[in-house]
């Protein structure tokens, strides 16, 4: 299975909060606060890096963050003593969730659907962890749909992952929300289409598709 083997490589841990910073100064953090406040009850958070998405999450929300990396992990665990809500870090990829199907009303990415190796599977696993039409909240960055940006950043691609733990400059991860089954409800575009907000539901009364692997 492709995605079997995707614990990225350590390292960014040290210099990943530092990088965001200015960023989630000028909208990020606005961003996040806005995506969080929509989730509610049992929330898996997926690829939660060094925690900066858990300080937002709004009274109600008793949060499991997924993070395979030991460096950000660490620094989640810090996060999650910080935040206002009950935070639990757990190992894992997103490809083979650790968690029994419907274990969760919500599920929050930010940023790590770009690095996750096999997003059909992860959405995949994400459809069966979710109760039938639970939530799925993501912040992500995607491939432009205007042409011109959309061919640097296929061009760009494979020099930026190498150098960024992997993190893929070219996901079309709305088209994958939707292949997976899940119905976008909302979708707001920001930076040209470079990062998008989605709200989407997952399927009710389907049985969940089968996990490859
Ligand atoms: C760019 S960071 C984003 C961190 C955080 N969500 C944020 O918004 O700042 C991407 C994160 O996804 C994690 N990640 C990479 N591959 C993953 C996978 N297959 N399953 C779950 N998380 C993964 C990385 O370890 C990393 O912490």
């Amino acid at each position: 299975m492709a995605g079997a083997n995707t614990t990225p490589p350590g390292g960014h841990a040290i210099v990943y909060d530092a990088f965001m910073w200015p960023f989630e100064r000028a909208a990020l953090g606005a961003w996040r606060r806005r995506l969080a406040a929509r989730a509610r009850g049992r929330v898996l958070e997926v690829g939660a890096g060094t925690g900066s998405q858990l300080r937002w999450y709004p009274d109600g929300a008793e949060v499991t963050a997924l993070e395979p990396d030991p460096g950000m992990a660490a620094r989640a665990r810090r996060a999650a003593a910080r935040a206002a809500v009950p935070v639990t870090v757990v190992d894992g990829v997103a490809e083979r969730l650790p968690f029994a199907a419907a274990s969760f009303e919500a599920a929050v990415t930010s940023f790590s659907f770009c690095t996750v190796a096999d997003p059909a599977a992860a959405l995949g696993e994400l459809r069966r962890v979710l109760i039938p039409g639970g939530r799925l909240l993501m912040l992500e960055h995607v491939h432009l749909r205007w042409q011109p940006g959309r061919r640097l950043q296929s061009w760009a691609a494979p020099a930026w992952a190498a150098v960024a733990g992997g993190c893929r400059l070219d996901r079309d991860t709305v088209r994958f929300v939707r292949e997976a089954g899940f119905s976008v409800l909302r979708e707001r575009s920001h930076v040209l289409g470079w990062i998008v907000e989605i709200e989407a539901r997952s399927p009710v009364g389907l049985r969940p598709p089968p996990i490859s692997g």
